[in-house]
């Protein structure tokens, strides 16, 4: 019996993971110019992490997080999402102690959630993120935002939204959380059993509730923008408006919480093209108590994640193709026993002289040699047989124009360089 792999995973076979490569690494080019530098941190972490890092009312910790016991029954859980292991790396690295601040971090990794698979939505997907530790300047809100759309311009998405809120500070959210119970509290009975825990725990999770968000009390719930603070309103006005000079368009919406505990302040998701339910490319926000919620000192930080599966999804909709050049400089064709013995020792100079090589290891006749080497698309074709042996010299095809010439062993290398 064959054995299926598991339900919400994916292969990426070649003919894609190019794909992968191109978005990787513009995602590492976007990091360079803004100045963000990779951190790499475990795929599994302590449980307690994201159960006070994300939230204990939060749908990604009370239903879908990959939890298990190791040998030495600890608690593990493989990493849902990234923000909390980067503080936690953080915090116990002390890089808030360094001179150099804030500290702009990105990730790029698997992350693992247990929820339904749809075409967008899988249990092991890979985000790109990036983190700033260490500022409260709102020029660093609009940076990381900036960061997100940069990246997704060069990659070539057109139809992006940026959908923009404030969850305000925590005196303006504990206003608002007093209006939430107020509004909710006399029909809670009508909502599910999780909306019921979630009122005094954590009403903002009942705005994001999956199961009750038709019910018409949703709809006329305290809008948090009614409830900012005077701090809490001039920041969002600060961040609002270096966005409006950068000339990034945005929507706001008061109702975008996040399904995340630790945000406040400024919120923000990018929405794609339609691809069916999901349009979500990207989500963020600042959390300016997780460091010390931690372990660590007071410290503002501020981030985005957006996974790779869905900005494929979105380059499919809008029909953005990445093709770059796969194909292999020369393909070594071999005639003959003696020629066969050549050829590995002919195609290890061309890949140490930096060349993109093979050969045939098929055993086949020429004809297939030639057709392998269109397979891998081969610039050009470098043919041996006793007569080339003997006088130490190849035949070189040109398969763009089918030009050959007779080239010296020793001047083998430079000849196709300076062709190619
Ligand atoms: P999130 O909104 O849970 O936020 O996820 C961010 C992005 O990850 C989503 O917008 C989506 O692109 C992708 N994503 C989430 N779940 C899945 C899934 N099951 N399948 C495919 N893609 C998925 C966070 O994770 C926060 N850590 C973001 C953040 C960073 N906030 C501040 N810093």
């Amino acid at each position: 019996m064959t054995i299926q792999i598991p339900r919400g995973t994916y292969d990426v076979l070649p003919e894609d993971a190019f794909k992968w490569q191109k978005i990787e690494e513009t995602a590492r080019e976007v990091c360079a110019l803004f100045n963000y530098k990779e951190i790499r941190t475990p795929i599994f972490e302590s449980t307690d992490l994201f159960q006070r890092g994300v939230g204990d009312t939060t749908d990604i910790v009370q239903k879908e997080m990959y939890t298990f016991k190791d040998r030495g029954d600890r608690d593990l859980t493989l990493r849902p999402e990234g923000t909390a292991s980067v503080v936690r790396a953080y915090v116990g690295h002390k890089l808030f102690g360094l001179p150099s601040q804030p500290q702009k971090l990105y990730y790029i990794g698997p992350m693992f959630r247990y929820e339904r698979p749809q075409a967008g939505r899988n249990r092991q997907f890979t985000q790109f993120g990036a983190e700033a530790l260490g500022s409260a300047d709102p020029s660093i809100d609009a940076e990381v935002i900036a960061l997100a759309m940069t990246f997704y311009r060069k990659i070539g998405l057109k139809k992006l939204k940026l959908v923009l809120n404030s969850l305000g500070d925590p005196e303006s959210r504990a206003a608002h959380r007093e209006a939430l119970i107020a509004h909710f509290k006399p029909s809670i009975g009508e909502f599910c059993a999780d909306c019921q825990k979630r009122l005094e725990k954590n009403p903002l999770r009942i705005l994001d509730c999956k199961a009750d968000h038709n019910h018409p009390l949703m709809a006329t719930a305290p809008s948090i923008i009614d409830y900012l603070n005077d701090a809490s309103r001039d920041y969002f006005a600060k961040v609002k408006v270096i966005l409006d000079e950068m000339g990034i368009e945005y929507e706001l919406d008061p109702t975008l919480v996040r399904g995340l505990d630790y945000y406040n302040h400024t919120t923000f998701e990018i929405m794609g093209a339609s691809q069916g339910a999901i349009t979500t490319l990207m989500g963020g926000g600042r959390y300016n108590g997780l460091v010390s919620e931690l372990g660590g000192p007071e410290t503002p930080g501020i981030g985005f994640a957006l996974s790779i599966e869905r900005l494929l999804l979105a380059l499919e909709v809008e029909a953005v193709s990445l093709d770059t050049d796969r194909s292999l400089d020369c393909f070594v064709v071999a005639i003959g026993e003696k020629a066969e013995q050549k050829a590995p020792v002919l195609l290890n100079q061309l890949r140490l002289a930096g060349l993109h090589a093979d050969k045939d290891y098929m055993e086949r006749k020429v004809k297939g040699q030639f057709k392998q080497a269109d397979r891998d698309k081969a610039k050009f074709v470098v043919v041996i047989g006793d007569e080339e042996l003997d006088a130490q010299k190849a035949v070189v095809k040109n398969m763009a124009d089918g030009v050959q010439e007779e080239v010296a062993f020793t001047l083998l290398t430079n000849y196709i360089k300076e062709k190619i």
